[in-house]
């Protein structure tokens, strides 16, 4: 028997449609995840939320229409806290900026192809946008927000956001809170489900993480977050024996950690703001168990993220998360001059372009015969240009989400994980050179 939350008035004048349809469907969504997630009431969002857009479906059974949102955007309606709008709309998750270059098929209507004008202006959903930004969203269209909007959540703000490596990006890295519910509901009612890590004593650390080789160049903390993601899963890991991450270190390490696994919280003591010491980090309690990620554990791992039977290389992707704009720079430094010889796709942030490519980048990438794209996902858009049977890749995200997504006439795509380096070297040259040091 589903139990229902306790809700203050205000909140079952919601319920009882007291504000309207649209804001009466969020509330019903809100209670539905409420009685899934076992929440006893909600939490007032004081951060920010981060949402895909246009999302007007939020479960199977509650759906606001395109009318309903009209009327309430077109009476005043706006979004209780800052959003901002994950990768480009919903559906196709195509490029916002670099489409003409994406000649591969609609994964859902194989006849469709992206770089198709007609295709790209449906899969843009200009109209739902217009009513979104109309309530206030942010089109900054990016699975790496917190990377590229201007406006954080500071420490202890609870918010409502989506995506992997976003999730431990604004527990962890920030001290902010956020269950995995940045929603139309959540934009809209500035609330949330009040469970997870919204409660300061589920953010407390339970599984002691031990490493035998000092972690800090890029793949090791991406490796180191694939392993941690499998070895614990759920639970909140106290990492030790790392070098203090760099901004993109973190960005691997958090997107490669909810993909292993499902790790939506961690310290890194020292480093994180609730993990000053362990102690901080565990408040006093004993850790459930101890795990050590050593050299093999690592090596297994990368090599698991290997999947070709060939050298050659057909494809380069670099930019899951979306690349932030000082790795579009140190990538432009590292292309210019050269030229590609087989196609390297560089995803970013649709903002981040725009600076791109007032600072000289993106012409630097189209000499060198690269393709800058924006607010897309190779493996969101579930289908790579036909021929391509071996792709690299730089993350342990986009190498597992990618592999097993297509499947070429006789076997599955193959992909080689590796540096950036690697995967430059592989652009150059048509072969993969990378292997684990
Ligand atoms: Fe972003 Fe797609 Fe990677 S959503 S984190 S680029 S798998």
């Amino acid at each position: 028997m589903w139990k229902m939350p306790n809700l203050t008035d205000e909140e079952k004048r919601i319920l009882q449609g007291e504000e309207g349809v649209v804001r009466q469907k969020c509330m019903q969504y809100l209670v539905e995840l409420c009685q899934i997630s076992g929440a006893e009431r909600l939490v007032d969002l004081d951060g920010t939320c981060d949402m895909h857009t246009p999302g007007l479906t939020l479960s199977q059974h509650i759906a606001i229409t395109f009318d309903e949102l009209s009327d309430y955007a077109n009476a005043g309606g706006k979004f209780a806290l800052p959003t901002f709008a994950n990768k480009s709309p919903f559906g196709e998750e195509a490029p916002v900026h670099g489409w003409e270059h994406c000649n591969v098929c609609s994964y859902r209507i194989p006849e469709l192809r992206h770089d198709d004008p007609e295709f790209h202006k449906k899969a843009m959903h200009e109209e739902e946008m217009a009513l979104l930004k109309k309530m206030g969203m942010i089109t900054t269209h990016s699975c790496a927000n917190y990377l590229t909007m201007s406006y954080l959540p500071s420490v202890g703000a609870h918010c409502a956001w989506f995506e992997s490596s976003q999730m431990p990006y604004c527990n962890a890295t920030l001290g902010a809170r956020t269950n995995i519910d940045g929603t139309l509901a959540t934009a809209i009612l500035g609330k949330a489900p009040y469970y997870g890590m919204h409660i300061t004593e589920n953010r407390l650390g339970t599984i002691l993480v031990k490493t035998d080789r000092l972690i800090h160049t890029d793949m090791e903390w991406d490796v180191l977050g694939f392993a941690v993601g499998e070895a614990c899963d759920v639970e909140v890991p106290v990492v030790t024996g790392t070098a203090r991450p760099t901004t993109t270190q973190y960005q691997k390490f958090n997107s490669a950690c909810q993909t292993g696994g499902a790790v939506s919280m961690y310290h890194l003591p020292g480093f994180t703001p609730e993990a000053p010491t362990i102690e901080h980090a565990t408040g006093g309690r004993p850790f459930k168990r101890e795990v050590l990620i050593d050299n093999d554990v690592l090596r297994r791992t990368y090599d698991s993220l290997n999947y070709h039977k060939t050298d050659k290389v057909d494809m380069v992707y670099l930019g899951c998360p979306h690349l932030n704009i000082v790795d579009l720079m140190l990538l432009a430094r590292k292309l210019e001059g050269k030229k590609v010889k087989i196609p390297l796709w560089i995803m970013t942030a649709p903002w981040l372009y725009n600076h791109a490519k007032e600072l000289g980048y993106l012409e630097i990438f189209q000499k060198a015969g690269a393709v800058l794209m924006s607010g897309a996902c190779l493996a969101a858009i579930g289908a790579v240009p036909d021929g391509v049977d071996c792709i690299a890749v730089d993350t342990a995200k986009q190498a597992q989400y990618i592999t097993g997504c297509y499947a070429g006439e006789d076997d599955f795509l193959q992909v080689c994980y590796g540096t950036q380096d690697d995967c430059i070297d592989a652009a150059l040259t048509g072969v993969w050179h990378g292997e684990w040091r």
